[in-house]
């Protein structure tokens, strides 16, 4: 996969197209930091949309860091290959994950690739998996702005919107600026922000602790005429869910963090409607 030629790239391009006729919406979680909460957004939006009944798709384009299986607790399991297309692993009803840490190889393997073979691997996530009619395949992104959502965005322009995640301190509001500045550029329009991680209640006398400090995305939404979606809390259990791949969204406890991600996916709908 190293060294394509024009022929095989034109070809996945065409079957890329030709997939994605079926599917009418693309949202891509991105952000410009590491470890502010875009996977656990991917996978819980797309839970939450295939708990209420849509068809979802979930592909995972983090290559060195593929966490969205084990969020799922589905990562036990392998994409299967049916002819030529790869068949998702289902993770509910309604929804099919597609994760380089589903193809069978050792969980602590690393992927080394370099920017060509990592956009040769997305046209192949795009385009020869069978992902059926879905009404939204979310994409979980690594930090920063480089080519894994580049390519998607560059795969599917007409189709895609970006949702871009944040804590609340200033060097993860700066990089997130960068992600909107990044999604304008390449015309993909911006749905709005989330601020994650968004204070602290403690447990034992209730007092609300900021621990990254408190209202940086809200802010950044309105300096740069972006919506905000809302601020979801940092919640210890919801630490202890992803590790045990039992998503919030599927869980529906209740909590603070369920409630305020459940009004973050409505306004997101409301958008892509
Ligand atoms: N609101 C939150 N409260 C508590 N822990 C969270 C919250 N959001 C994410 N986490 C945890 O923080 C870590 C990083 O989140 P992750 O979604 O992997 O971030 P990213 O994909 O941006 O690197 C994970 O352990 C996750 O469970
Ligand atoms: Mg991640």
């Amino acid at each position: 996969m190293g060294c394509q030629s024009d022929n095989q790239v034109n070809e996945q391009e065409r079957k890329v197209q030709e997939k994605m006729t079926l599917v009418k919406r693309v949202i891509i979680v991105m952000s410009g930091k590491g470890g502010v909460g875009k996977t656990s957004v991917a996978v819980n939006l797309a839970c939450a949309l295939a708990v209420s009944g849509k068809s979802v798709g979930l592909l995972d384009t983090d290559i060195h860091g593929p966490n969205v299986a084990k969020m799922l607790g589905i990562e036990d399991q392998t994409i299967q290959q049916f002819g030529t297309d790869m068949i998702p692993v289902m993770a509910a009803s309604n929804l099919k994950v597609v994760s380089l840490a589903l193809l069978g190889k050792a969980a602590d393997t690393p992927f080394i690739w370099r920017g060509p073979m990592k956009a040769a691997v997305i046209r192949q996530f795009l385009g020869e998996v069978d992902w059926g009619v879905l009404d939204y395949l979310v994409v979980d992104s690594p930090p920063g702005t480089g080519d894994e959502p580049l390519s998607v965005c560059q795969l599917l322009p007409r189709i895609s919107k970006a949702v871009i995640v944040t804590t609340p301190q200033d060097v993860a509001v700066l990089d997130a600026r960068k992600s909107i500045m990044f999604a304008r550029e390449l015309n993909i329009p911006v749905i709005g922000i989330i601020e994650n991680m968004s204070g602290l209640i403690c447990p034992h006398c209730c007092t609300r602790i900021d621990l990254f400090k408190q209202g940086g995305g809200e802010k950044a939404a309105q300096d740069l005429g972006e919506s905000f979606l809302g601020s979801i809390p940092l919640d210890p259990e919801l630490v202890a869910l992803g590790d045990s791949g039992k998503p919030l969204m599927l869980l529906r406890n209740q909590s603070e963090a369920f409630i305020a991600f459940e009004k973050i996916v409505s306004k997101i709908e409301d958008f892509c409607k």
